[in-house]
Order: structure tokens, then C-alpha cells, then sequence
């Protein structure tokens, strides 16, 4: 019975790894990204581009190119060079949903 309900357990997670995750995304924008793209300010000459509501797949483009260096910013490529595909795709899923 213990065995079952394990692997059962283990079957769940190995389900959501794979699964894109907007909660994932949530908390790893919470304890990195908004950091930066969290702050608002009305200027113009704002250095942090808005993320919320934003295209989901122009997101995960832009955080690829970055990542690739394909897009410089030496803040962005140092980020981004750790993420995942899967990270990737879950901060862009929970940013894509955020009300701007
Ligand atoms: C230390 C500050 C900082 C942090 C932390 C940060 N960013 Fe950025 N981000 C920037 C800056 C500055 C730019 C603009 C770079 C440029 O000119 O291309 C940017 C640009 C971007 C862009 C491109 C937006 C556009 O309009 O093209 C995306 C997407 C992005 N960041 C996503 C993220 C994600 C996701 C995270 C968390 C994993 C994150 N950033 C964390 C500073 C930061």
C-alpha cells in the first residue's frame, strides 16, 4: 500500500516537472525577476521593460535570446544563462497571465 501511494507520488511529480507551471513561474519571478521588472516607474527612460500581459511566446523568445547571447544586455544574458527551457516557459506562461 506504502509502495503505491510512492509511486503514485512520484508519478505527480514527474507529471508537473514537465508541465509548463505557472505557479513555478510565479515563484521564481518573485525571487528573482521582480526584483527589476516588479518596479514601475512612469519614466520613459525606465531601464526595466514591463513584463505583465505581455506575449507569452515573444517572452520566451526574448528570454532564449538572451540566454543564447543572441540578444546582449549584461544583466539579461547573466539571468537568463541559468534558466531553463522549462523555466523558460513557466515565467513567460505566469507573466503572459498578469494584468498589466
Ligand atoms: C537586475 C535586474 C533584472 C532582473 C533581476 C531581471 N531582469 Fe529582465 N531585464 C532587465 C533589463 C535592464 C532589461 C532590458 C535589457 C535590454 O535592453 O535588452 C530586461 C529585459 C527583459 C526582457 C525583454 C523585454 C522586452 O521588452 O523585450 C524580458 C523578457 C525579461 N527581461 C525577463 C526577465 C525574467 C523572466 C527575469 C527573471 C528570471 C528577469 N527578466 C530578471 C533587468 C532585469
Amino acid at each position: 500500500m506504502k509502495r503505491l501511494l510512492l509511486s503514485g507520488l512520484l508519478l505527480v511529480i514527474a507529471h508537473s516537472a514537465n508541465a509548463t507551471s505557472i505557479y513555478a513561474g510565479q515563484a521564481r519571478a518573485a525571487a528573482v525577476c521582480s526584483q527589476c521588472h516588479g518596479i514601475r516607474t512612469p519614466s520613459a527612460e525606465a531601464p526595466f521593460p514591463p513584463l505583465a500581459g505581455r506575449d507569452a511566446d515573444y517572452l520566451q523568445s526574448a528570454l532564449k535570446q538572451y540566454r543564447d547571447k543572441t540578444r546582449k544586455s549584461d544583466i539579461m544574458n547573466a539571468i537568463a544563462g541559468s534558466l531553463t527551457d522549462a523555466d523558460i516557459a513557466n515565467v513567460a506562461a505566469y507573466y503572459a497571465r498578469l494584468k498589466p
